[in-house]
């Protein structure tokens, strides 16, 4: 006989509420090491096996996911700009080559480590425009419709430029014209590579539905050809606006206005007075404890930190883990994960309009808890509800580390590729459909089949909970250790996890804890998700045997980190993408 695992284990008390918007520099308590046998090796036959390129470098580095921006970055870093003076030349560049998801038309969150110890994070995630409502996406007959994904009112409030520019005015030390730069010579001609080519010849029909998207991406109707040169003028003019005028011409002066004119042509909701009010946050970030690590994560209104934090805490409490692969060790991972994601699809939301039990979720005797409860002989099932779960990568992270050591983890979105494939007219930049990843019809699963609750529910002003997971990571010392994100809808949170638990516990090299298979559960669907040709078919049949779903599924996780080695630093691209790491 199954059981059935409750939809909440426990009376949950303690709101979270009241916190400095930094944290101090750390005391790191004893470690607690997992014990294991030694490094763990990645099967040979797994398809990524020694594909991911270390790059070496004495003083700083870049990983992006596009070589360009990460080159534009260490450019910067040369120069003698700090990590924050990076992210800003780094993000308005993938505004420019990578516009599946790099972008000034949706949002982000920033993990900031200054090297004397102090962490921030700033929260420029979108927000619901104020006419935004409940039952916005539901038809007559209450199910849901793609407008949250697809067209003009998908699109929520875009964040990051607003966001670039605060974190620049509290941190960045050289002009703010000159970082966005090397961004308008991009928009004004660069050549488009193999893996660009592919991410606009999949989006291509859905970006030639509107006029303005089929001009901005597509010649003659297709993609532009690999090794071509692709020009964007209507980007490169708004880029320059920004550089010379900052957020006030995007917030409310020329660029306002054609964005407002966009939403009237197509029907959505975003108004001058949605711009106007924008603002970005600095939050406290979730600090976590690892076996002696700590680790700094993004805190509401991302699912990211809290939820990598449970299924860490419930890991730790397992002295012993089963070798990496095996289908002990899946099972632990995979229930784990189950559950953090049942307690994030029901608590957590925007901070700004929920109260969350945050410290009584990432507590370790909450964890303690949900060990209890873990079976290790067999799968306990999630209520059923039938879920799908669309394919695609198409946030994208970047980290970055300076000479001085400064730290910043950046994950930036429109959410889906291309975000709601609307362009501004006129203004040659995409809208997000950020709106998608709201509650957008209760009980029903989103586009990456999160099935969540009242706390994500749709309102005016309200931000969409996120699963970004920038995390920064530091030694038994105290030292910055790893910095550390992904693309991946919720599949970021897991993929962050594993990163970290691969270098940790199994102490594999950056690049085999990067390349090495990953599996994701998030609950509903109740399946374990593998990455295909990573398992071997006799632990996906003793994962059958437990009783768990089990699907092979070829997500392609977009991981960029970068780790402290005796001669500098390393920077790892995922080999699963296009992206490049740059020091010096
Ligand atoms: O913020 C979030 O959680 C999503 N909008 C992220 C989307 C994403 O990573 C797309 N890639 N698969």
């Amino acid at each position: 006989m199954r059981r059935l695992l409750p939809v909440s284990f426990v009376v949950l008390a303690a709101c979270a509420g009241g916190r400095a918007p930094e944290a101090a520099a750390p005391r790191v308590g004893a470690a607690r090491a997992a014990v294991l046998a030694g490094r763990a090796r990645i099967p040979t036959t797994w398809g990524m096996a020694g594909r991911a390129r270390t790059v070496a470098a004495a003083r700083a580095m870049v990983v992006s996911g596009h070589p360009l921006a990460s080159e534009v970055g260490a450019e910067v870093l040369k120069r003698g700009g700090n990590a924050i003076d990076a992210t800003v030349a780094v993000s308005f560049a993938l505004a420019a080559v990578l516009p599946d998801a790099g972008n000034i038309g949706g949002g982000g969150f920033i993990v900031y480590r200054e090297t004397a110890g102090r962490v921030r994070t700033l929260d420029y995630r979108e927000k619901a425009p104020a006419a935004a409502s409940r039952d916005m996406y539901l038809d007559a007959q209450g199910n849901p419709t793609d407008h949250s994904v697809t067209g003009h009112r998908a699109a929520g409030v875009p964040g990051s430029v607003a966001g670039l520019y605060e974190a620049w005015k509290q941190h960045g030390t050289r002009p703010w014209a000159e970082l966005i730069e090397p961004a308008i010579r991009l928009a004004e001609g660069h050549v488009i590579d193999a893996a660009r080519h592919r991410d606009l010849a999949d989006d291509a029909e859905r970006l030639a539905r509107f006029p303005a998207s089929r001009r901005q991406f597509l010649v003659n109707g297709r993609a532009p050809a690999r090794g071509t040169t692709w020009r964007q003028p209507d980007l490169a003019r708004t880029l320059r606006l920004i550089a010379d005028s900052g957020p006030a011409v995007f917030y409310r002066g020329q660029i306002a206005d054609l964005i407002v004119a966009e939403m009237e042509r197509g029907g959505g909701l975003i108004t001058k007075e949605d711009l106007r009010r924008y603002r970005a946050a600095w939050r406290s970030p979730i600090q976590l404890r690892y076996r002696g690590h700590l680790i700094y994560s993004m805190p509401p209104p991302s699912s990211g930190g809290v939820t990598m934090g449970e299924i860490l805490n419930i890991m730790e409490g397992y002295d012993t883990l089963p070798p990496f692969g095996s289908a002990a060790y899946v099972h632990r991972e995979a229930e784990a994960m189950r559950r953090a994601f049942i307690d994030r699809n029901r608590w957590l939301g925007d901070p700004d309009f929920v109260r969350m039990p945050l410290e009584r979720l990432l507590s370790k005797s909450y964890a303690a808890q949900l060990r209890a409860q873990i079976d290790l002989r067999r799968a306990t099932p999630t209520p059923p509800f039938a879920t799908d779960e669309t394919d695609g990568a198409h946030t994208t992270h970047f980290s970055v580390v300076d000479a001085d050591g400064n730290a910043a983890s950046v994950t930036t979105t429109l959410n889906n590729s291309f975000g709601s494939a609307v362009t501004v007219t006129g203004a040659g930049f995409l809208l997000n459909d950020e709106m998608d990843d709201f509650a957008t019809a209760p009980g029903k699963p989103n586009l990456y089949g999160l099935v969540q609750g009242e706390a994500n529910a749709i309102a005016s002003g309200k931000r969409m909970l996120s699963a970004m997971t920038p995390s920064i990571v530091l030694d038994t010392t105290g030292r910055l250790l790893m910095v550390v994100g992904s693309p991946g809808g919720p599949r970021i949170i897991t993929a962050v996890y594993h990163v970290i638990a691969n270098v940790l516990d199994h102490r594999m090299s950056l690049a085999d804890a990067v390349a090495a298979p990953r599996l994701h559960h998030q609950a509903l669907p109740d399946s374990i998700s593998l990455e295909p040709g990573g398992f071997s078919p006799a632990v996906m049949d003793s994962l059958r045997a437990m009783g768990h779903g089990v699907r092979e599924w070829g997500y392609r996780g977009l991981v960029m980190a970068i780790q402290r080695s005796p001669a500098g630093w390393v920077g790892v691209a995922d080999p699963r993408s296009g992206g490049g790491a740059v020091g010096y």
